[in-house]
């Protein structure tokens, strides 16, 4: 249960971000999420449990006995991945989540195959999965539709949690806690993510993995953000603006080069022109100084790691792609382990398997 059941919609909607956080915690008062829906629900104390159990999880499933220890762990949960937004990893990694727990799936990926072709509004699809799974997993294009979906569910008589798998260009939570997750794997033998410097180049626009990971950061002690980009896509005023009134190091910039000799961590994106408000808007920008090539691989520090949402178009050569410091496609994988302990921990089954013998 949750408790957004407790306030109406406009009201919750005006709220701020740290104020809307406890209406989506799980009512038993044990500082987990209900509804996942952006990256300001999680701090550092919950960053560093989800990626414990992101950690006991994988360790458990390496033997046969745990792996089947698992699948019977939420053998009893289906969950429905509503996706109206292209997707390969989130999709398939929280699918593949799901099966770990042995959770039963059920799909839609494109509107066009449900009755919303038909007219059917958003609400109702919504109240229409609930009637048959246990947890909604949603990719939109809308802005804020699964905040406004978690309050309709939790104001129906089948409330169940929604998991926000990417919600316009504003939000993409579970992303940020994979690649908070890979930074911190990547950082584990080099004192953490406290004390280092996080490039972010690219589209930083129209990227909602950089809102959601910027914010991530800013729980980690001393960490600087530098944001490169060609001007018209820098980093939008929203994510400098939490940045500067918690008091973040942060610098916006336009030298690639630069950047990476002083980085620990360098997140690239992709030009994002599905946003684009002219077609051929975003080609007409010159990006070629925002790739990571075989000369940034040379500036990068030994300790350094490459990350990357994903997908890559040509912003990172894939001659880097064998680079011990490439860390792109261990964090797709790591993607597939810390939304196996999200959801485990949304369906309040953290302790049961930190706790468990294997
Ligand atoms: N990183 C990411 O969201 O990838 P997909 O669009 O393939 O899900």
């Amino acid at each position: 249960m949750n408790r957004l059941a407790d306030i109406g919609w406009e009201d919750f909607e005006r709220l701020s971000f740290d104020a809307k956080r406890p209406y989506l915690e799980r009512e038993e008062g044990d500082g987990l999420p209900y509804h996942t829906l952006f990256a300001q629900q999680f701090d550092r104390a919950l960053l560093e449990r989800l990626c414990a159990l992101a950690n006991r999880i994988r360790f458990i499933n390496k033997s046969k006995e745990g792996a089947l220890y698992l699948k019977n762990v939420l053998a009893h949960k289906r969950a429905m991945l509503y996706f109206s937004q292209p997707s390969s990893r989130t999709f398939l990694s929280h699918l593949a989540a799901c099966q770990i727990l042995g959770i039963t799936t059920g799909s839609v990926r494109d509107a066009a195959t449900s009755s919303e072709f038909k007219g059917e509004s958003k609400e109702d699809s919504i109240r229409t999965f609930s009637s048959y799974f246990d947890m909604i997993i949603m990719r939109s294009p809308e802005r804020g539709l699964a905040e406004k979906m978690a309050w309709e569910l939790s104001n129906s008589d089948r409330p169940i949690p929604i998991l926000n798998a990417g919600s316009g260009k504003d939000q993409h939570p579970t992303q940020a806690l994979l690649d908070i997750y890979t930074l911190l794997r990547s950082f584990e033998n080099a004192g953490g993510i406290d004390g280092k410097t996080v490039t972010f180049c690219g589209d930083l626009m129209r990227g909602r993995t950089v809102r959601s990971l910027s914010y991530l950061l800013t729980n980690f002690r001393d960490v600087k953000q530098v944001f490169v980009a060609p001007q018209e896509l820098q980093v939008p005023a929203d994510v400098v603006m939490i940045l500067a009134k918690k008091g973040i190091s942060f610098e916006v910039c336009d030298n690639l080069r630069d950047a990476v000799k002083v980085s620990d961590a360098v997140y690239m994106t992709r030009i994002q022109d599905e946003w684009d408000s002219s077609k051929g808007a975003s080609a007409k920008i010159d990006t070629s100084r925002f790739k990571f090539g075989a000369e940034e691989l040379k500036l990068l520090k030994p300790t350094g790691a490459i990350l990357h949402p994903l997908p890559r178009r040509d912003e990172i050569a894939t001659c880097c792609d064998r680079d011990p410091r490439a860390m792109y496609w261990r964090q797709m994988r790591n993607g597939m382990w810390i939304r196996a302990a999200l959801i485990a921990a949304t369906f309040g089954f953290e302790r049961t398997i930190m706790d468990c013998g294997y």
